[in-house]
C-alpha cells in the first residue's frame, strides 16, 4: 500500500512527528491533493493538547490546506488533475487532514485558487471563513449574496431556498431576509481575527452599512479596507459601541435611504473570538440596545463559554464543518471561487512560520496569539 509523510502524534500532549502514514484509494466523487501549504487554526493546538475530535490513534491534524489535485475518481467532472485548490478537512476524518502530504476531499469540497494568488496565501482561507459564512448567513438569516453561478448550485431543499424555521433561527425571519431588519449594522468583535475579517467582508458584500468591529488600533486601518466602518481599540466600553450601533444614532447618520423604523430593529454582534471576555462584551453591546420586537443576536464561534443569560439575547454557537453543511458547501466554495478571483475577497495576510517540521513552533505561536495574520506551514 501506498504511504505519504504526515505529522503525526500519539495522544495528547505527546510529540509531534513526521511518519508514514497510509494514502487512501479515491473513491469515484473524490479527489486526492498534494498539499504545498496549510493554514493553522487555533483548533489545531487545541486538538494537539486534548486530542479534540480525534476519532483514532495514533492522530494528524489540520483543517486549512492547499495544493494540487493529483487524482480524480471515475465521476468527478468539476475539477481536474492538475488544478490548485483550497480545502477544508474535517478533524475527525484523518484522510482529509492538511497536515500531511496528501489529503483526500469530496470533489464539491474544494476550490479553485485563482493563478495570480499564491499557494500560502490560500492555504489559510477555508476554515475562517467558512466559520464567518455559515455565522452570518446560516445563524441569522442574512442573505446570502452569491453570484449566479454559486446560487444555481443550491439544492432545492436548502435552507437557503426557504424561510429559516429548521435552522434554529428565529421564526421572525422570512424569506428573502432584509437586513433592515438589522438596522444594516453589524458589530464584529475581534475584526483583525481570521475569522473576523472574512466576516467583515461578507458584511460588507451582503450590504450592511455600518460594520464596527473591536481590534487594537495597529490594524484599523487594514480593516477598513475590507469594509468595516468603525473601529474601536478593544478597551472601548460596550456603552461606547452601542452609540454606534443603536438604530436611533444609525437614523441620524443619514447613511442611505432604507433606514430602519426603530421597532423593527434586531442587534446583530458577531462575536469572533469566543472568549468569556468577548461573549460578556457582546451581551452587554445587545443590552445597551432597543430589542423590539425581535431578540438581540450574538453569534459566536465557541460554544463554551457562554455568557449568563440575559432575556432576549439569541446566543448561537457555530459548528462550521464543510462536510456536516451539506447544502452550504458547493455554494460557498464556487462563490468563494470568483470572490477570490475578483478581488471582492481576499486572504488573510500570512506569516510563513516554516515546514510543516517546525509544526510544534507554530501551534505554539498560536497557542500565544497572533494579531491579524494566519500562520501558514509549507510541506518540504
Ligand atoms: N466553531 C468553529 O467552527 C470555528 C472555526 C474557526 C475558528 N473557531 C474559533 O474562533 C476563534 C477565532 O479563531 P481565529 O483563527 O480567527 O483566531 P486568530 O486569528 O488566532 O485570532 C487572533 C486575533 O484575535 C484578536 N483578539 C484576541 N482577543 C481579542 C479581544 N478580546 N477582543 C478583540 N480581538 C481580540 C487579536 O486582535 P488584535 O491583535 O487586533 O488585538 C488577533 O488579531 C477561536 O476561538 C477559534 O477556536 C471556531
Amino acid at each position: 500500500m501506498a504511504s505519504h509523510r504526515a505529522l503525526l502524534f500519539d495522544g495528547p500532549g505527546l510529540p509531534l512527528e513526521i511518519r508514514q502514514r497510509p494514502t487512501p484509494p479515491v473513491g469515484p466523487n473524490q479527489v486526492l491533493i498534494r498539499i504545498q501549504a496549510c493554514g493553522v487554526n487555533p483548533v489545531d493546538w487545541k486538538t494537539a493538547d486534548l486530542g479534540w475530535c480525534v476519532t483514532q490513534w495514533p492522530a494528524t491534524m489540520g483543517c486549512d490546506g492547499a495544493g494540487v489535485i493529483v487524482a480524480v475518481g471515475s465521476d468527478v467532472t468539476r475539477v481536474r488533475v492538475g488544478d490548485r485548490v483550497f480545502m477544508n478537512g474535517w478533524m475527525d476524518n484523518p484522510d482529509t487532514c492538511t497536515f500531511q502530504e496528501y489529503a483526500l476531499m469530496e470533489d464539491s469540497m474544494v476550490g479553485k485558487i485563482p493563478d495570480f494568488m499564491p499557494i500560502q496565501e490560500a492555504s489559510g482561507i477555508s476554515m475562517a471563513s467558512f466559520t464567518a459564512f455559515v455565522g452570518l448567513f446560516h445563524e441569522t438569516g442574512a442573505e446570502v449574496p452569491l453570484p449566479p453561478n454559486a446560487r444555481a448550485h443550491v439544492p432545492e431543499d436548502s435552507f437557503l431556498n426557504y424561510n429559516h424555521m429548521d435552522t434554529g433561527a428565529s421564526e421572525n425571519y422570512q424569506w428573502p431576509p432584509d437586513l433592515s431588519k438589522f438596522g444594516w449594522c453589524i458589530t464584529v468583535l475581534g475584526g483583525s481575527s481570521s475569522v473576523g475579517q472574512f466576516m467583515i467582508q461578507y458584511a460588507r458584500i451582503a450590504g450592511f452599512r455600518k460594520i464596527l468591529t473591536t481590534a487594537s488600533p495597529s490594524n484599523h486601518a487594514y480593516l477598513r479596507t475590507l469594509g468595516a466602518t468603525h473601529c474601536f481599540d478593544r478597551t472601548a466600553t460596550a456603552s461606547d459601541i452601542a452609540a454606534i450601533a443603536s438604530p436611533t444614532t444609525f437614523q441620524a447618520s443619514a447613511v442611505g435611504t432604507n433606514q430602519p423604523q426603530s421597532t423593527e430593529y434586531t442587534p446583530l454582534v458577531f462575536d469572533a473570538i469566543g472568549s468569556t471576555q468577548t461573549a460578556t462584551m457582546g451581551v452587554d453591546i445587545l443590552s445597551c440596545l432597543t430589542p423590539v420586537p425581535m431578540s438581540r443576536i450574538l453569534v459566536s464561534p465557541s460554544v463554551e463559554d457562554i455568557p449568563t443569560v440575559v432575556e432576549d439575547v439569541d446566543y448561537r454557537g457555530i459548528y462550521a464543518l464543510v462536510g456536516a453543511l451539506w447544502d452550504l458547501s458547493l455554494p460557498y466554495f464556487i462563490g468563494m471561487e470568483e470572490w477570490l478571483a475578483a478581488g471582492e475577497i481576499v486572504p488573510n495576510r500570512i506569516q510563513v512560520v516554516g515546514t510543516v517540521e517546525q509544526a510544534h513552533e507554530a501551534l505554539a505561536m498560536s497557542r500565544r496569539g497572533v494579531s491579524g495574520v494566519k500562520l501558514v506551514m509549507t510541506m518540504p
